[in-house]
């Protein structure tokens, strides 16, 4: 059943239009779709660090998603080492608020 959830979830991902409701299986899925675990794992460092180290660094800064919005539409090094992140420009605002939001939430 979860697997049935998760891919009704997926598809409304990839409808055009179709209203994000934000959930766990949503983001993830819109991570996927962007390739962001080419480089981040959930929880531990690929290329970029892991989303748990990243929302562990910004704890309680409630200026992060904003900056890191900003950042993974225009990419950006020197946080976390030399490596940088290359822009996604073809993410769209709302979308890169979302993923930021779910990264700073990630546990
Ligand atoms: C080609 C590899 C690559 C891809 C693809 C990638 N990232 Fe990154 N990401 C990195 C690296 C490397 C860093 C560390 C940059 C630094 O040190 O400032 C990073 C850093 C980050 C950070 C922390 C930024 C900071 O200033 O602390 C976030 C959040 C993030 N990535 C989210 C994403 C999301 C969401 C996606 C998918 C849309 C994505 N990344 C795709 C390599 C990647």
């Amino acid at each position: 059943m979860k697997k049935v959830w998760i891919t009704l979830a997926a598809a409304s991902v990839l409808l055009p239009g179709a209203a994000l409701a934000g959930t766990a299986a949503d983001m993830q899925a819109l991570a996927d779709k962007n390739g962001c675990f080419s480089c981040h794992g959930m929880q531990s460092k690929l290329v970029g660090p892991g989303f748990a180290e990243v929302a562990a660094k910004y704890k309680g800064d409630s200026q992060a998603a904003e900056r890191l919005a900003k950042k993974i539409r225009e990419g950006g090094k020197g946080v976390w080492g030399p490596v940088p992140m290359p822009p996604h420009g073809n993410l769209g605002e709302g979308d890169a608020k979302k993923l930021a939001e779910w990264v700073l939430n990630v546990g």
